[in-house]
């Protein structure tokens, strides 16, 4: 994470400029790297979409990690990837999806698609869609509104779909559709994984992430761009799950307010479709 001073001039850049910049400075970080260890040198570069810092093959190791051990996925598991940016959790499924899985992932990122369809050419079993849907970080010439998105899976198809750090740049009219439309792909039992900043008293900011407030229950780090970083009251992030028909099994806090509850940055949420 860049120093205070360097995140607030970065502010008054335009989101799309303002993440090609510092994806550049990860792939400038990143080569010493990639130079020294030929399996690294296919790893996506991240100006050309940027989802955030930290090593390609280790983070996507984390969150897979984090989706068996408190998810329950399994390798026969048909999962739903719900902004798989440049794939750095199908990577790691490509592997893992060995008994029968299948997987879908999407995103409103064309080049992060694009980027998902080369990279995963040899394996049948992931299918990647690109969605034009509107974000004011990542795609602020989309066509479609959040609010009429539909998941390209078909109802009941999901055993676990997941959202890793996806909601964390969406309002909370967004995410309750995100949220509907996870209820109407999974199959009864089907779990859903996402990560948010759940926002409760003392502990609704913190030195990187300065949340002010926000519409009516979020509160965002920049009010010129919202959707760089959202936070939801705790609260409310419950009672949406609870309209779309879904139940929360676990609520793990992540380390972007210590202590952390589980090895995460962002606070984990799994609910279930009974
Ligand atoms: C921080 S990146 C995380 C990418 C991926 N989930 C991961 O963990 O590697 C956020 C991703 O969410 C995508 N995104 C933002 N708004 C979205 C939306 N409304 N629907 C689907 N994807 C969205 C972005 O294009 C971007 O790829």
């Amino acid at each position: 994470m860049a120093p205070r001073f360097l995140r607030r001039i970065a502010g008054y850049a335009p989101p799309g400029l303002r993440r090609a910049a510092a994806g550049a400075l990860l792939d400038l970080q990143s080569l010493p790297a990639r130079l020294a260890d030929p399996a690294r040198r296919a790893e996506p570069w991240a100006f050309i979409h940027n989802v955030g810092d930290g090593d390609f093959i280790a983070v996507g190791a984390q969150l897979l990690r984090n989706l068996r051990d408190h998810a329950g996925l399994k390798p026969s598991d048909r999962v739903l990837d719900i902004g798989c940016g440049n794939g750095r959790v199908a990577e790691q499924l490509a592997p893992f999806l060995s008994d029968g899985g299948g997987y879908v992932g999407f995103d409103i990122s064309r080049s992060g698609i694009q980027a998902c369809r080369r990279r995963f050419a040899d394996a049948p079993h992931l299918r990647f869609e690109h969605l034009d849907v509107w974000n004011g970080e990542y795609n602020a010439a989309g066509k479609v509104a959040e609010l009429d998105t539909v998941f390209p899976a078909a109802d009941g198809s999901i055993d676990v779909a997941f959202a890793t750090s996806v909601f964390t740049h969406m309002r909370m009219a967004g995410l309750r559709r995100y949220l509907a439309e996870s209820a109407r792909v999974l199959r009864p039992g089907g779990r859903l994984a996402f990560t948010a900043f759940a926002l409760e008293p003392g502990r609704d900011r913190s030195e990187v992430f300065e949340f002010q407030p926000f519409e009516e229950a979020s509160a965002v780090i920049d009010q010129r761009y919202p959707e760089r970083a959202i936070g939801h009251r705790r609260d409310v992030l419950e009672a949406a799950v609870a309209q779309a028909g879904l139940k929360v099994v676990a609520l793990l806090r992540g380390a972007w307010h210590p202590p952390a509850e589980y090895d995460g940055g962002q606070d984990l949420f799994v609910v279930v479709k009974p």
